[in-house]
């Protein structure tokens, strides 16, 4: 699903992106190039990085930065 029309970027892009060692919202938001336009995209795109971040900690032994 589109999460930012304006740079096309899909909610499939910021889960792989925390998958590839993004620790935060603002470093998905720079893997991605998300947002910057308009920022419609901004509210929904934290959501799904928190709740994606929170799942990883639940579920992952690695911790961020030791990847
Ligand atoms: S929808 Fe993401 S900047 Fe416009």
């Amino acid at each position: 699903m589109y999460i930012c029309l304006c740079k096309d970027v899909t909610d499939r892009q910021l889960r792989e992106s925390i998958r590839r060692g993004a620790c935060s919202f603002g470093q998905v938001r720079r893997h991605c190039n998300l947002g910057g336009k308009c920022g419609k995209c901004m509210g929904e795109a934290r959501l799904i990085v928190q709740k994606e971040l929170m799942n990883q900690g639940q579920t992952s032994t690695s911790a961020c930065g030791n990847r």
